[in-house]
Protein backbone atom coordinates (compact mmCIF):
# COMPACT_ATOMS: atom_id res chain seq x y z
CA UNK A 1 0.00 0.00 0.00
CA UNK A 2 1.40 3.77 -0.73
CA UNK A 3 1.93 6.00 2.45
CA UNK A 4 1.60 9.14 0.41
CA UNK A 5 -0.67 10.44 2.94
CA UNK A 6 -2.69 12.26 0.64
CA UNK A 7 -3.85 8.81 -0.75
CA UNK A 8 -5.08 7.03 2.00
CA UNK A 9 -8.61 7.13 3.00
CA UNK A 10 -10.51 5.24 5.80
CA UNK A 11 -13.81 4.32 5.37
CA UNK A 12 -16.11 3.23 8.01
CA UNK A 13 -19.22 1.02 7.24
CA UNK A 14 -17.46 -0.07 3.32
CA UNK A 15 -18.43 -3.63 3.01
CA UNK A 16 -21.86 -2.61 1.29
CA UNK A 17 -24.44 0.45 0.03
CA UNK A 18 -23.27 3.52 0.73
CA UNK A 19 -19.86 3.38 1.92
CA UNK A 20 -18.78 0.57 -0.42
CA UNK A 21 -19.63 2.72 -3.11
CA UNK A 22 -17.85 5.71 -1.67
CA UNK A 23 -15.00 3.30 -1.13
CA UNK A 24 -15.04 2.47 -4.84
CA UNK A 25 -15.09 5.74 -5.99
CA UNK A 26 -12.57 6.45 -4.04
CA UNK A 27 -10.60 3.64 -5.17
CA UNK A 28 -10.94 4.32 -8.51
CA UNK A 29 -9.79 8.01 -7.83
CA UNK A 30 -6.64 6.50 -7.19
CA UNK A 31 -6.90 6.43 -3.49
CA UNK A 32 -5.76 3.93 -0.97
CA UNK A 33 -8.47 2.55 1.15
CA UNK A 34 -9.31 1.03 4.73
CA UNK A 35 -12.09 -0.22 5.07
CA UNK A 36 -13.69 -1.08 8.30
CA UNK A 37 -16.90 -2.91 9.26
CA UNK A 38 -18.17 -5.78 11.73
CA UNK A 39 -19.05 -8.63 9.86
CA UNK A 40 -17.26 -10.11 6.41
CA UNK A 41 -14.65 -7.55 4.96
CA UNK A 42 -12.52 -9.89 2.64
CA UNK A 43 -15.42 -10.13 0.37
CA UNK A 44 -15.77 -6.29 -0.25
CA UNK A 45 -11.94 -5.93 -0.06
CA UNK A 46 -11.85 -8.46 -2.77
CA UNK A 47 -14.40 -6.65 -4.98
CA UNK A 48 -12.94 -3.37 -4.45
CA UNK A 49 -9.07 -4.74 -5.65
CA UNK A 50 -10.51 -6.44 -8.55
CA UNK A 51 -12.40 -3.17 -9.52
CA UNK A 52 -9.85 -0.93 -9.06
CA UNK A 53 -6.36 -2.03 -8.68
CA UNK A 54 -5.74 -0.03 -5.41
CA UNK A 55 -4.30 -1.17 -2.71
CA UNK A 56 -7.44 -1.70 -0.82
CA UNK A 57 -7.07 -2.92 3.13
CA UNK A 58 -9.80 -4.70 5.58
CA UNK A 59 -10.24 -3.93 9.19
CA UNK A 60 -13.10 -5.83 10.91
CA UNK A 61 -14.04 -4.79 13.90
CA UNK A 62 -17.13 -3.62 16.04
CA UNK A 63 -17.58 0.49 16.16
CA UNK A 64 -20.49 0.22 18.80
CA UNK A 65 -16.97 -0.91 21.17
CA UNK A 66 -14.38 0.85 22.24
CA UNK A 67 -12.22 -1.47 21.56
CA UNK A 68 -12.84 -1.23 18.20
CA UNK A 69 -12.86 2.30 17.88
CA UNK A 70 -9.15 2.64 19.13
CA UNK A 71 -8.28 -0.09 17.03
CA UNK A 72 -9.23 1.74 13.74
CA UNK A 73 -7.93 4.73 15.49
CA UNK A 74 -4.35 3.05 15.63
CA UNK A 75 -4.55 1.54 11.93
CA UNK A 76 -5.46 4.59 10.10
CA UNK A 77 -2.86 6.40 12.25
CA UNK A 78 -0.38 4.18 10.84
CA UNK A 79 -1.36 4.34 7.34
CA UNK A 80 -1.31 8.09 7.93
CA UNK A 81 -4.79 8.33 6.41
CA UNK A 82 -5.88 11.82 5.69
CA UNK A 83 -9.35 11.05 4.30
CA UNK A 84 -12.06 9.87 6.75
CA UNK A 85 -15.88 9.09 5.51
CA UNK A 86 -17.42 8.25 8.95
CA UNK A 87 -20.33 6.35 7.21
CA UNK A 88 -21.22 3.13 9.34
CA UNK A 89 -24.85 3.74 10.46
CA UNK A 90 -27.67 1.48 11.74
CA UNK A 91 -31.02 1.72 12.08
CA UNK A 92 -33.57 0.66 14.79
CA UNK A 93 -37.75 1.07 13.73
CA UNK A 94 -40.65 0.85 15.76
CA UNK A 95 -42.38 2.49 18.86
CA UNK A 96 -39.48 4.01 20.94
CA UNK A 97 -41.18 2.31 24.17
CA UNK A 98 -41.31 -1.05 22.80
CA UNK A 99 -37.75 -1.48 20.92
CA UNK A 100 -35.14 -3.03 22.70
CA UNK A 101 -32.95 -0.31 24.73
CA UNK A 102 -29.69 -2.33 23.73
CA UNK A 103 -30.57 -1.79 20.41
CA UNK A 104 -31.66 2.05 20.74
CA UNK A 105 -28.18 2.04 22.91
CA UNK A 106 -26.09 0.19 20.61
CA UNK A 107 -27.52 2.61 17.23
CA UNK A 108 -25.95 5.60 19.87
CA UNK A 109 -23.04 3.95 19.85
CA UNK A 110 -22.37 3.61 16.37
CA UNK A 111 -24.05 6.42 14.60
CA UNK A 112 -22.95 9.33 17.55
CA UNK A 113 -19.91 7.65 19.46
CA UNK A 114 -18.24 6.08 17.41
CA UNK A 115 -18.18 9.40 15.10
CA UNK A 116 -17.06 11.93 18.38
CA UNK A 117 -14.37 8.57 19.07
CA UNK A 118 -12.53 8.68 15.68
CA UNK A 119 -13.19 12.54 14.79
CA UNK A 120 -11.18 13.56 17.94
CA UNK A 121 -8.67 10.32 17.46
CA UNK A 122 -7.98 11.46 14.17
CA UNK A 123 -8.60 15.09 12.79
CA UNK A 124 -5.34 16.41 14.95
CA UNK A 125 -3.47 14.80 12.92
CA UNK A 126 -4.78 16.07 10.14
CA UNK A 127 -4.54 19.60 11.75
CA UNK A 128 -1.03 18.79 12.07
CA UNK A 129 -0.21 18.09 8.46
CA UNK A 130 -2.13 21.06 7.11
CA UNK A 131 -4.56 18.78 4.96
CA UNK A 132 -7.65 16.38 5.01
CA UNK A 133 -10.95 15.80 4.41
CA UNK A 134 -13.82 14.64 6.72
CA UNK A 135 -17.69 13.30 5.60
CA UNK A 136 -19.86 12.05 7.66
CA UNK A 137 -22.71 10.39 6.40
CA UNK A 138 -25.83 12.41 7.96
CA UNK A 139 -29.28 11.93 6.36
CA UNK A 140 -32.12 13.65 5.22
CA UNK A 141 -33.51 12.16 8.79
CA UNK A 142 -31.87 15.12 10.02
CA UNK A 143 -34.08 17.40 8.73
CA UNK A 144 -37.08 16.45 10.98
CA UNK A 145 -37.87 14.44 13.87
CA UNK A 146 -39.20 10.65 12.98
CA UNK A 147 -41.72 9.13 15.08
CA UNK A 148 -41.27 5.39 15.17
CA UNK A 149 -37.27 6.15 13.99
CA UNK A 150 -36.95 8.41 16.70
CA UNK A 151 -33.22 7.59 17.64
CA UNK A 152 -32.34 7.18 14.61
CA UNK A 153 -33.06 10.37 13.19
CA UNK A 154 -32.10 12.50 16.77
CA UNK A 155 -28.42 10.83 15.66
CA UNK A 156 -28.36 11.88 12.33
CA UNK A 157 -29.55 15.08 13.63
CA UNK A 158 -26.53 15.07 16.14
CA UNK A 159 -23.94 14.12 13.14
CA UNK A 160 -25.36 17.40 11.09
CA UNK A 161 -24.73 19.49 13.59
CA UNK A 162 -21.32 18.59 14.73
CA UNK A 163 -20.03 17.87 11.31
CA UNK A 164 -20.97 22.03 10.61
CA UNK A 165 -19.35 23.09 14.25
CA UNK A 166 -16.32 20.99 13.42
CA UNK A 167 -16.09 22.59 9.88
CA UNK A 168 -16.81 25.94 11.49
CA UNK A 169 -13.79 25.21 14.32
CA UNK A 170 -11.25 23.72 11.40
CA UNK A 171 -11.58 26.80 9.12
CA UNK A 172 -8.43 27.83 7.98
CA UNK A 173 -6.61 24.36 8.72
CA UNK A 174 -6.60 22.77 5.27
CA UNK A 175 -9.02 20.51 6.60
CA UNK A 176 -12.46 20.15 5.37
CA UNK A 177 -15.88 18.60 7.18
CA UNK A 178 -18.17 17.88 4.40
CA UNK A 179 -21.80 16.41 5.77
CA UNK A 180 -23.61 13.83 3.89
CA UNK A 181 -27.84 14.13 3.64
CA UNK A 182 -28.90 10.91 1.64
CA UNK A 183 -32.38 10.45 1.47
CA UNK A 184 -33.75 6.62 0.98
CA UNK A 185 -30.86 4.74 -0.92
CA UNK A 186 -31.02 1.22 -2.36
CA UNK A 187 -29.07 -0.54 0.43
CA UNK A 188 -29.45 -3.50 3.05
CA UNK A 189 -29.83 -0.50 5.59
CA UNK A 190 -33.76 -1.07 5.70
CA UNK A 191 -33.83 -4.70 5.62
CA UNK A 192 -31.01 -4.76 8.25
CA UNK A 193 -33.64 -2.44 10.17
CA UNK A 194 -36.48 -4.61 9.17
CA UNK A 195 -38.62 -1.86 7.55
CA UNK A 196 -39.26 -3.27 4.72
CA UNK A 197 -42.55 -3.16 5.22
CA UNK A 198 -42.84 0.54 5.30
CA UNK A 199 -43.73 3.45 2.89
CA UNK A 200 -40.20 4.47 3.31
CA UNK A 201 -39.55 1.18 2.62
CA UNK A 202 -41.50 0.40 -0.33
CA UNK A 203 -40.70 4.07 -1.85
CA UNK A 204 -38.20 4.38 -4.62
CA UNK A 205 -34.86 5.01 -4.07
CA UNK A 206 -31.59 6.66 -5.33
CA UNK A 207 -28.52 4.00 -6.77
CA UNK A 208 -25.85 4.65 -3.77
CA UNK A 209 -23.41 5.11 -6.99
CA UNK A 210 -24.47 7.87 -7.71
CA UNK A 211 -24.71 9.11 -4.02
CA UNK A 212 -21.45 8.55 -3.85
CA UNK A 213 -20.15 9.93 -6.83
CA UNK A 214 -21.77 13.15 -5.94
CA UNK A 215 -20.68 12.96 -1.99
CA UNK A 216 -16.75 12.28 -3.40
CA UNK A 217 -16.75 15.25 -5.41
CA UNK A 218 -18.23 17.21 -2.74
CA UNK A 219 -15.92 15.90 -0.10
CA UNK A 220 -13.12 16.32 -2.19
CA UNK A 221 -14.00 20.18 -2.72
CA UNK A 222 -13.99 20.36 0.45
CA UNK A 223 -18.22 21.37 0.44
CA UNK A 224 -20.19 21.92 3.59
CA UNK A 225 -22.76 19.68 2.73
CA UNK A 226 -24.04 17.24 -0.62
CA UNK A 227 -27.60 16.88 -0.80
CA UNK A 228 -27.66 13.92 -3.86
CA UNK A 229 -30.56 14.13 -5.92
CA UNK A 230 -33.82 15.23 -6.39
CA UNK A 231 -35.59 13.69 -3.89
CA UNK A 232 -33.24 14.15 -1.44
CA UNK A 233 -33.28 18.17 -2.11
CA UNK A 234 -36.90 18.33 -2.44
CA UNK A 235 -37.04 16.36 0.83
CA UNK A 236 -34.82 19.14 1.96
CA UNK A 237 -36.47 22.08 1.24
CA UNK A 238 -39.91 20.66 2.56
CA UNK A 239 -38.60 20.36 5.73
CA UNK A 240 -37.27 23.90 5.54
CA UNK A 241 -40.57 25.18 4.81
CA UNK A 242 -42.87 23.29 7.20
CA UNK A 243 -42.82 23.80 10.95
CA UNK A 244 -41.72 21.78 12.89
CA UNK A 245 -45.19 19.57 14.35
CA UNK A 246 -46.02 19.43 10.59
CA UNK A 247 -42.85 18.37 9.58
CA UNK A 248 -42.80 15.95 12.60
CA UNK A 249 -46.12 14.57 10.82
CA UNK A 250 -45.58 14.63 7.76
CA UNK A 251 -42.22 12.30 8.23
CA UNK A 252 -43.84 10.16 10.36
CA UNK A 253 -45.74 8.68 7.21
CA UNK A 254 -42.53 7.28 6.06
CA UNK A 255 -41.98 4.99 8.59
CA UNK A 256 -45.32 3.87 8.81
CA UNK A 257 -46.45 0.20 7.62
CA UNK A 258 -47.70 0.64 4.01
CA UNK A 259 -50.99 -1.45 3.43
CA UNK A 260 -50.85 -3.80 0.97
N1 LIG B 1 -29.85 3.69 2.78
C1 LIG B 1 -30.43 4.85 3.02
O1 LIG B 1 -31.57 5.11 2.57
C2 LIG B 1 -29.71 5.92 3.80
C3 LIG B 1 -30.19 7.23 3.72
C4 LIG B 1 -29.54 8.21 4.46
C5 LIG B 1 -28.44 7.92 5.23
N2 LIG B 1 -27.99 6.63 5.28
C6 LIG B 1 -26.81 6.36 6.10
O2 LIG B 1 -25.80 5.83 5.28
C7 LIG B 1 -24.89 5.06 6.07
C8 LIG B 1 -24.62 3.75 5.37
O3 LIG B 1 -25.84 3.03 5.32
P1 LIG B 1 -26.25 2.12 4.08
O4 LIG B 1 -27.59 2.54 3.66
O5 LIG B 1 -25.16 2.05 3.10
O6 LIG B 1 -26.49 0.74 4.86
P2 LIG B 1 -25.72 -0.67 4.82
O7 LIG B 1 -25.54 -1.11 3.42
O8 LIG B 1 -26.49 -1.53 5.77
O9 LIG B 1 -24.27 -0.33 5.41
C9 LIG B 1 -23.99 -0.24 6.78
C10 LIG B 1 -22.51 -0.47 6.96
O10 LIG B 1 -22.19 -0.23 8.34
C11 LIG B 1 -21.48 -1.36 8.84
N3 LIG B 1 -21.74 -1.57 10.26
C12 LIG B 1 -22.93 -1.84 10.86
N4 LIG B 1 -22.75 -2.03 12.18
C13 LIG B 1 -21.41 -1.88 12.41
C14 LIG B 1 -20.60 -1.96 13.58
N5 LIG B 1 -21.14 -2.24 14.78
N6 LIG B 1 -19.27 -1.78 13.45
C15 LIG B 1 -18.72 -1.51 12.24
N7 LIG B 1 -19.43 -1.42 11.10
C16 LIG B 1 -20.77 -1.60 11.20
C17 LIG B 1 -22.02 -2.51 8.03
O11 LIG B 1 -21.11 -3.60 8.09
P3 LIG B 1 -21.64 -5.08 8.47
O12 LIG B 1 -22.59 -5.47 7.39
O13 LIG B 1 -20.37 -5.84 8.55
O14 LIG B 1 -22.35 -4.92 9.80
C18 LIG B 1 -22.09 -1.90 6.63
O15 LIG B 1 -20.82 -1.91 6.03
C19 LIG B 1 -25.53 4.91 7.45
O16 LIG B 1 -24.94 5.83 8.33
C20 LIG B 1 -26.99 5.29 7.19
O17 LIG B 1 -27.58 5.83 8.34
C21 LIG B 1 -28.59 5.62 4.58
Amino acid sequence: MSHDPQDVALVTGATSGIGFAVARELAQRSRDVLIVADRDVEEAVQALRTHTGTAVKGLRVDLTREDGVATTAARARELGVRTLVLNAGVGVHGPFLRTPLQDELRLVDLNVRSVVHLTHALVPDLVAAGTGRIMVTSSIAATMPAPLFATYAASKAFLRSFAWSLRGELTGTGVTVTTLLPSATRTPFFREAEMEGTRIGRAPKSSPALVARRAVDGMLAGRAEVVPGLQAKMMVATAALLPQPLRTAFHSWFYEPEAR
